[in-house]
């Protein structure tokens, strides 16, 4: 059994081997209902529970559907309405779930919950967002490029705005994958050291542009995300707003991208903050495809976790 806590933790063959086999059981399915049975049952008899201590709307749908496709089934949980959230240890809560599924991911905060959940489970955990990273978006995101455009290998990724938790798999996907990644945002949001380091290591040429415009020439994929994070105060709001304006995703900037460049998102979005309508909706966008893709990603993911 495996844990899918990070892309960086993650030998790179298996997360090539796990986006090869999204994308071939996407084409496997195309035409299909939604609700209908994938051809192979991978998950028949298994339970996994999904556990969230944020509001999700794709990683809740998509996983419950994407269980369900490959033959489990699922119990969504809410951790406000488990022990877990009145004072039962992360690890008791770990054990206890043991005993009763097959797998579990996990939505939360602080990215000590996950490594706890997964230190004491006896079954796979998987990172489905902490305050830190949101690797199964990643996985979707390389899908949604190389179906679009080919290997990401080598590709120029821009991110735009707030150097958060998505980001930060971004870097771990450059690494593993093997492209580079500019950041352009202000220093106080700038990513962790840690994550770049992580990037550099492995050979990306990763840079940090403050002017937004020369950040994004030449780039393969721009990404833009929320100003305002799940975990950030909304008492920051204003602030976070005032640094991170320079940096919108607009038509003026996407056009000093390489034509065929790409805009994506891991939504939800706030339309004209961190990215305009124009651009969301316009040529460049695969934002819906993204979304699509955290189904076939996490299929792949939720096989390699059990082996299956
Ligand atoms: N992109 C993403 O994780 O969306 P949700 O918060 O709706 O799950
Ligand atoms: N950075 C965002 C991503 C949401 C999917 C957040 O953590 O709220």
């Amino acid at each position: 059994m495996n844990h899918f806590l990070d892309i960086h933790k993650t030998d790179a063959a298996d997360l090539r081997g796990m986006i090869d086999q999204a994308g071939a059981m996407k084409q496997a399915r195309l035409g299909r209902p939604r609700a209908a049975a994938d051809d192979s049952q991978p998950l028949a008899g298994r339970m996994v529970a999904l556990i969230f201590e944020k509001p999700s709307t794709r990683t809740r749908v998509s996983f419950d559907l994407g269980v369900r496709q490959m033959g489990g089934q699922t119990m969504v949980l809410s951790g406000n309405d488990m022990q877990l959230g009145h004072g039962e240890t992360i690890a008791d809560t770990a054990r206890v779930l043991s005993r009763y599924v097959d797998m579990i991911m996990i939505r939360t905060f602080d990215e000590s919950v996950l490594i706890e959940m997964a230190e004491y489970a006896d079954v796979p955990v998987i990172n489905g967002l902490t305050d830190r990273t949101h690797p199964c978006q990643i996985m979707a995101d390389v899908l949604t490029y190389e179906e679009h455009r080919g290997p990401i290998a080598g590709k120029k990724v821009v991110w735009c705005g707030d150097g958060n938790n998505v980001c930060a798999s971004f870097l771990h996907a450059a690494g593993q994958f093997g492209f580079d990644l500019t950041f352009t945002g202000p220093p106080q949001l700038d990513p962790e050291a840690e994550f770049m380091g992580f990037a550099r290591d492995r050979g990306s040429a990763v840079r940090i542009e403050r002017d937004a415009v020369k950040a994004v020439e030449g780039a393969d994929l721009v990404v833009a995300d929320t100003w305002v994070s799940m975990h950030d105060s909304q008492s920051s709001k204003e602030r976070r707003h005032n640094m991170l304006r320079p940096y919108q995703v607009n038509a003026e900037l996407m056009s000093h991208a390489r034509p065929d460049a790409l805009f994506m998102h891991c939504l939800p979005a706030h339309r004209e903050e961190e990215a305009t309508s124009e651009v969301m909706d316009g040529p460049h966008s695969v934002i819906f495809d993204e979304a699509e893709n955290r189904l076939h990603a996490q299929k792949a993911v939720m096989r390699w976790c059990l082996g299956v």
